[in-house]
């Protein structure tokens, strides 16, 4: 078959396409159909089977006589240690965790929040959610006690799973006083919280609602996996939307089953029994998806990786654990190349490794600059796979279908839609443009299973964030185009998040941590380019006259502020004092033209732009903080 007879099957006949990848499935009840329309435009799919995750991802690998294949091999460059998890052994963890949990009360449908590092204990404790039907929302460690805070109130969690801490180059992150302070702030408070006691930091636990990882195993029942329904939510994944408030995108069980088993052969081209590594972070939906339970599907043996491309302890890093554990596929974001790329030109270390299993190297996150694509295709010597896609998506949008039929790679593309991604180029009146023409990037509903189906407990929000501006269709927020071959091109997004190293970051956020600053009375952030992390936040501001302070106090304590309130993966760093920001008539903050001058590009005057003159004072104020960069 070949990719254009798949992809014309999945938009044609939907129904029949998906219910043949469900054959990859292991039901408790078979789905009847496959796609639920009539609640439309929201759709489900697979509703009424009866399935369970954790049986799909651990337990039928058993049963199939994989129980001593490595499912998980832990590598920490950051701990000097690296081992092995077979099936058999990850099954009895994950349901001696699972009953411990229950014993507990933890029950089909509570919310579990996991605040864990790269270490094996963070999927087991997903796989342990999963196997009871409980919903886990996972927080991504770089985050402060506050983002926690707002997390823990929106969904509720009945217990929260943490490790006693985080190691980061040079610090150990203490997980424990962000998790106090958090449960602190928040207004909801878990039943309990486990926590994974490591070696490098011992927390001292909360009498009455702290239980130890292994004690509270001891001695309890190890559960058996619950079925849940097919539209059950798997998990929660929080993600950066305009405002201070994260969106909650919710994973539907059944889709996600169906539409990651079909990923790993059809995009990643591996099968049960390769090494499949993505080098990300649990707390981000390539974690979920790609080192958690895609790879966990299909039977083959996932890495976790606790280090940095660089620095742990060198730019050959990435190499040696791709030597060492026979890595097939890899997947990794452009900037952890280009961080390699800047400490290691030549690709010296390249020499010290034999990376002849590696067969492919997939990017995402971001967008993949050219220069970084050409060097990891000449130093590498394997395709180098764009592929572009979302938190709410929970899988590729566009991408090369190297399992299928491999795409000539057109440097500057993620490639072409995948199954069931009808991808189209929108003007602002939402008609379809034609080829090679930039506007917004629109999918036509349905979208295919394993994408969200609404946000938690905000439906209302969902329809607004993504349904109501282009009726018929789910709206991106990504700009591009498609060319006359059908390949998607992804240039920038449509609203104000920003991505940093491969991180999704909302500006509002900032902005709203910036304006609780009693010196600060106005203030935008915006995306700059960085040639490493690809955008770092710039914010300007506009101080309250007579407090006395100086502008340097002032902006220290802002970058503080945002540290404290969001958290160190913000990298926020830049700010400059001005008088006043640039406006239309109407005020609105005109920040795409702020943008171009930091990124030193030509800019025409907007026609509804205030007062003219104030943008020589912004490129006043950014040369004085060394910008445009040269
Ligand atoms: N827990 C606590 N803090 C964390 C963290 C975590 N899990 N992850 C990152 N941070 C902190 C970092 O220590 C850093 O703090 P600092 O300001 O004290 O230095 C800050 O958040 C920014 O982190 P990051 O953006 O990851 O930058 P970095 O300086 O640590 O590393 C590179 C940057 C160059 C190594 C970067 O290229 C990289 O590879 N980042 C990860 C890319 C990635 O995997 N993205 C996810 C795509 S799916
Ligand atoms: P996240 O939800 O964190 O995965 O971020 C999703 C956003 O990252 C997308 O909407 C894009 O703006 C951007 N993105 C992800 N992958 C790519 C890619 N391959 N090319 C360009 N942008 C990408």
């Amino acid at each position: 078959m070949t990719y254009a007879d798949v992809y014309r099957r999945s938009i044609e006949d939907p129904n029949g396409f998906w219910m043949e990848q469900a054959q990859g499935i292991d039901w408790v009840e078979a789905p009847s159909t496959a796609l639920f329309s009539d609640n439309a435009p929201l759709y489900e799919w697979f509703k009424d089977a009866q399935v369970n995750t954790c049986w799909n991802a651990v337990d039928r690998h058993v049963e199939a006589g994989r129980g001593e294949q490595l499912a998980i091999i832990h590598d920490s460059p950051i701990t000097h240690s690296t081992k092995g998890i077979t099936y058999r052994e990850l099954r009895d963890r994950v349901a001696s965790l699972a009953g411990a949990l229950r014993a507990k009360g933890v029950e089909k449908g509570d919310r579990v929040i996991i605040y864990m590092p790269m270490i094996p204990e963070a999927l087991e404790a997903m796989l342990a959610c999963a196997r009871l039907g409980a919903v886990h929302s996972v927080v991504f460690g770089g985050f402060a006690a506050h983002e926690l805070a707002v997390r823990i109130d929106d969904c509720k969690p009945k217990a929260i799973i943490a490790a006693s801490c985080g190691l980061e180059p040079g610090r150990v992150v203490h997980y424990k006083p962000l998790l106090d302070g958090a449960i602190d702030a928040a207004s909801h408070k878990p039943d309990f919280t486990v926590i994974f006691q490591r070696e490098q930091e011992v927390a001292k636990l909360t009498e009455g609602r702290d239980v130890a990882w292994h004690t509270f195993q001891y001695g309890v029942e190890p559960a058996e996996c619950v079925p849940v329904s097919g539209d059950h939510p798997a998990y929660i994944l929080y993600t950066s939307g305009t405002t201070g408030q994260p969106k909650g995108v919710v994973r539907p069980t059944a889709g996600h089953l169906v539409a990651l088993n079909w990923s790993m052969k059809g995009l990643y081209n591996v099968e049960a029994g390769d090494v499949f590594w993505a080098a990300s972070d649990v707390g981000w939906v390539v974690g979920h998806s790609y080192i958690c339970y895609g790879p966990l599907i299909a039977g083959c043996t996932t890495i976790v990786f606790e280090g940095k491309p660089v620095g742990t302890p060198d730019a050959g890093t990435f190499w040696r654990v791709i030597q060492n554990h026979k890595v097939k596929s890899f997947f990794t974001a452009p900037t952890a190349l280009r961080a390699i790329k800047r400490e290691d030109p030549q690709g010296e270390f390249l020499k010290e490794y034999n990376l002849k299993n590696l067969q492919t190297l997939y990017l995402a996150g971001e967008r993949a600059d050219p220069d970084t694509v050409k060097w990891a295709q000449e130093k590498l010597g394997v395709p180098v796979i764009d592929h572009w896609w979302q938190t709410e998506t929970g899988w590729a949008i566009a991408g090369n279908p190297m399992g299928i039929e491999p795409m000539p790679v057109k440097i500057g593309s993620p490639t072409v839609a995948m199954p069931g991604y009808d991808v189209q180029v929108l003007d602002e009146g939402g008609h379809p443009l034609p080829r090679g023409e930039l506007g917004a990037i629109a999918i036509k509903l349905p979208l295919p299973p394993g994408t969200l189906p609404t946000l938690w407990n905000a439906e209302a929000r969902f329809r607004k964030s993504y349904l109501d501006h282009f009726p018929g269709y789910y709206e991106t927020g990504d700009a591009g185009y498609v060319d006359a071959d059908g390949y998607v091109y992804i240039m920038a997004r449509t609203d104000d998040v920003i991505n940093v190293a491969g991180h999704r970051l909302s500006t509002g956020a900032m902005e709203e941590v910036l304006a609780s600053h009693p010196d600060v009375g106005e203030c935008a952030v915006i995306g700059v380019s960085d040639p490493l992390k690809g955008q770092l936040p710039m914010s300007f501001l506009c101080l309250n006259k007579g407090s006395g302070r100086t502008n340097d106090d002032v902006i220290r304590e802002c970058v503080a502020l945002v540290r404290d309130q969001i958290g160190p993966v913000a990298a926020f760093k830049l700010a400059c004092v001005v008088d006043r920001l640039p406006k239309t008539r109407s005020g609105k903050i005109l920040r795409a033209t702020m943008v171009k001058i930091a990124d030193g590009e030509d800019y025409k005057m907007p026609a509804t732009i205030d007062d003219p003159a104030i943008l020589d004072e912004i490129t006043a104020a950014l040369t004085s903080v060394g910008y445009p960069r040269p």
